[in-house]
């Protein structure tokens, strides 16, 4: 089965081809980094507007290096859910439209299951259950993949999100947006134990965590360096921060491998690109005897063939989208996203 997959919740327009959830035959990705870059983060409103420039030259170009015709797909697939609502709305309504004029199935994906599924397209041995490891710019949770479709949130972020916390810390060390991979490659040079920064411990909840107090240390440091005109150490703070950070999820996730026996685990989104995560989760995976599975850094980010993958999962278990089918800002990856019919 082929499906045609777009996705269109946040600043990049992509669209993709993907055979029986596992076989990615074209994966093309339209970034709008350059244009956010210059207001320092994501303006809602022109991220909508660029969607619909791009929506139906990134899907004919899919289609182009799959070498087939729009009527060769079995069915199309947008993100439905979670993301900005007016660039969701582009992708979903464009995708809902395409299925209905080819008289095919359409299938609304979760964005975050879209993350975890782009896991499956590198390692086809892989499949559930397995723990999971969310790390993007909107989302930061410990989550059991039971199966395919049926998610159990361990834990997460009581406030920001991992990749929220590196794009406003970007921000002070003045790197620009998208703030990981900056303060990524800054921290390349830099002493992890430079600065000292705050652990999160939310009480009785072992699993949960939070970035705030750790981005607002890094404010205030930054801050009250330039008022006494000290130089900031730019690479150790960089460096000091990606280790809060890892600091922050891998002993969790641990906590969790530990609680649910898992012998898989994987990590899923953005910030899973991370150089110093990606490191830490395989000492992690040493120490546990788990297999760890970690998506190529090209999928990471988000892109449309990881909505295709998820979507043949989604279409096995019979969730199709109809003709009233809508988008959310918002939804538990728990939540299955089908309006009914
Ligand atoms: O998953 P994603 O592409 O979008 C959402 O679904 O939110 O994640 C984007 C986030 C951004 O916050 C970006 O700064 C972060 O992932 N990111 C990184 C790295 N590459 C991207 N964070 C840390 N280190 C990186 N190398
Ligand atoms: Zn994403």
């Amino acid at each position: 089965m082929r499906i045609l997959a777009i996705e269109s919740s946040c600043d990049e327009t992509a669209a993709a081809i993907i055979e029986d959830g596992r076989k990615m035959l074209s994966n093309v990705v339209d970034t709008q980094i350059a244009t956010h870059a210059l207001y320092g983060g994501v303006v809602p409103e022109i991220a909508s507007r660029r969607h619909m420039e791009a929506v139906v030259r990134v899907t004919e170009q899919a289609l182009a290096d799959a070498e087939m015709d729009k009527h060769e797909v079995d069915a199309v697939a947008a993100t439905c859910a979670p993301g900005l609502i007016g660039a969701l709305l582009v992708g979903a309504n464009f995708g809902k439209s395409l299925a209905f004029a080819m008289n095919k199935p359409f299938i609304p994906v979760h964005h975050i299951r879209g993350h975890i599924a782009a896991t499956y397209l590198a390692y086809p041995e892989l499949k559930p259950p397995f723990l999971t490891l969310i790390a993007s710019g909107g989302h930061s949770e410990i989550v059991m993949v039971k199966d395919y479709t049926e998610f159990e949130i361990l834990g997460g972020t009581r406030d920001d999100a991992a990749g929220e916390a590196f794009d406003k810390v970007a921000r002070v060390l003045g790197v620009g947006y998208p703030g990981g991979p900056k303060i990524d490659a800054l921290a390349q040079n830099g002493d992890p134990k430079r600065y000292k920064l705050p652990d999160s411990r939310i009480k009785d909840a072992p699993l949960d965590f939070s970035f705030s107090g750790l981005k607002t240390a890094v404010i205030n440091l930054a801050h009250n360096a330039e008022q006494k005109g000290e130089t900031l150490d730019r690479e150790g703070l960089a460096a000091s921060f990606c280790a809060a950070v890892v600091h922050t999820l891998v002993p969790r996730l641990e906590e969790a491998v530990h609680q649910t026996h898992a012998r898989n685990v994987v990590c899923a989104g953005g910030v899973a690109a991370n150089s110093f995560l990606r490191a830490a989760l395989s000492d992690m995976a040493k120490r546990t005897h788990t297999r760890l599975f970690l998506p190529p850094l090209k999928l990471c980010g988000d892109n449309a063939a990881m909505i295709g993958a998820q979507a043949y999962y989604e279409y096995l278990a019979g969730n199709l989208g109809h003709t009233l089918q809508n988008a959310y800002p918002t939804a538990d990856i728990g939540r299955n996203i089908c309006d009914k019919a």
